[in-house]
């Protein structure tokens, strides 16, 4: 009979760290996006992700599949990889489509019912603002629904997330995709109780976003990085002829020869080690070796602190890093109409509403400079 546990990593030495309200949560998270062309295969690759070793799982409504993970943790259960659900770490998103307050508890009864739990170890918000796209739209979908960040609004749903943290559903909760004013924002505005644990963000080698991760560690967010090795089969709309891939840097390549490994686990294990041990990674693969080479960054050191820094830089000519500010994902499909095309308005904070009230004075100005800048053109174009 085979081994059920075989090339399985003990979740034992898997590392942790410690959340602000003192939970231990395990740095490696195992992605179940599923980016669309590898939906079939999430049950098979989630199972064995358990039974390699994996306690951490990354999930979200908007993967809409849910119901498929569910379907794994309990096949895990049953074939005893795992005793029960509490063996795992579940991380769960509100998705933007359910931001408005009376959505949010049906949304997160639907999740934990799909994934088969009475509550959830961390509950994200998934996006600053609840612009929704439909499911594998193309790179040039626009909704004209979409808004910028207003705070008013944003206030409501989290207030709702924390209703449901009191309730005992959610154990501890967390933002995705924040930036500087939006989290300002929020920590000036809530309760200690009430203030996010994470916050769930793009960070590889290529894009580090140190500064930003810098800010929530030091209000006590742990970051866990998410594209970890630069998501080379993300969907078409997220792929731009400005990108560079992590896994072909020739820095990435040169230390993977150094240490015998591949360059994808080079990648995660700067996640790993990246700045004092502080933070996490979410990755996903399909591939039952990729799934278990994908945990053991989370198990030991494999970069040497020089290799660290070789890789992070440290803001002197002698070690500049190879941070090359490679946003993949741009969010261009989440654009509001006064953005006027440009991506970069969703991460800059130029746009940035304290309440809607300020956000609709702000959209008429713009709405009748955009007649006469129309008028203007059209008046041009008429000579
Ligand atoms: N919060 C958010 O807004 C947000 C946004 C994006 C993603 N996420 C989360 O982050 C997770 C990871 O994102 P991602 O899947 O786009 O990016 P990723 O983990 O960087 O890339 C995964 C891809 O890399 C391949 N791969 C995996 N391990 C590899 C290795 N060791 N060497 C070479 N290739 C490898 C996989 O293909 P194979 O299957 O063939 O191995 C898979 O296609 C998602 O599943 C999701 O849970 C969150």
């Amino acid at each position: 009979m085979t081994d059920p546990f075989s090339q399985a990593i003990s979740p034992e030495i898997v590392r942790s760290i410690s959340l602000s309200t003192g939970r231990k949560m395990p740095i490696a998270a195992y992605g179940t996006f599923h980016s669309d062309w590898a939906q079939a295969l999430m049950k098979g690759a989630t199972l064995e992700a358990i039974r390699l070793g994996w306690r951490h799982l990354d999930t979200a409504r908007a993967y809409e599949n849910e119901d498929v993970v569910g379907e794994a943790i309990r096949e895990a259960i049953r074939k005893g990889y795992i005793s029960s659900a509490n063996d795992l770490f579940i991380t769960g998103k509100l998705w933007n489509g359910h931001m408005s307050p009376k959505d949010i508890a049906p949304a997160l009864d639907k999740t934990l019912q799909d994934l088969g739990i009475e509550q959830i170890d961390l509950y994200l918000n998934h996006w600053p603002w609840p612009n929704v796209h439909a499911p594998g739209c193309t790179g040039d979908q626009r909704n004209p629904d979409a808004v910028p960040y207003i705070h008013e609004a944003f206030l409501e749903t989290w207030a709702e997330i924390c209703k449901l943290k009191k309730a005992g559903k959610i154990i501890d909760i967390g933002t995705s995709n924040h930036t500087r004013a939006t989290m300002e924002l929020l920590l000036r505005d809530v309760a200690a109780d009430e203030r996010p644990v994470c916050n769930q963000m793009e960070l590889h080698p290529l894009f580090q976003q140190a500064e930003l991760r810098r800010y929530f560690e030091s209000e006590g967010i742990a970051c866990t990085g998410y594209m970890a090795m630069g998501s080379p089969k993300r969907p078409s709309r997220d792929k731009f002829k400005e990108h560079r891939s992590d896994m072909h840097d020739p820095v990435i390549q040169e230390i993977a020869r150094e240490c015998g490994v591949s360059a994808g686990q080079v990648c995660i294990a700067w996640a790993a080690q990246r700045e004092n041990h502080s933070g996490g990674y979410v990755v996903m693969s399909t591939n039952a070796e990729r799934i278990r080479e994908n945990l053991v960054p989370a198990t030991k050191n494999i970069l040497s602190a020089e290799q660290v820094l070789r890789i992070s830089g440290d803001g002197t000519d002698a070690n500049p890093g190879i941070d090359a500010n490679n946003r993949l994902i741009w969010g261009q499909v989440f654009l509001w109409p006064e953005a006027d095309g440009d991506w970069r308005l969703l991460w800059d904070d130029s746009q940035v509403f304290l309440t809607r009230d300020g956000y609709q004075k702000f959209k008429s100005s713009w709405n009748s400079h955009h007649a006469v800048q129309l008028a203007t053109t059209h008046g041009r174009a008429g000579h």
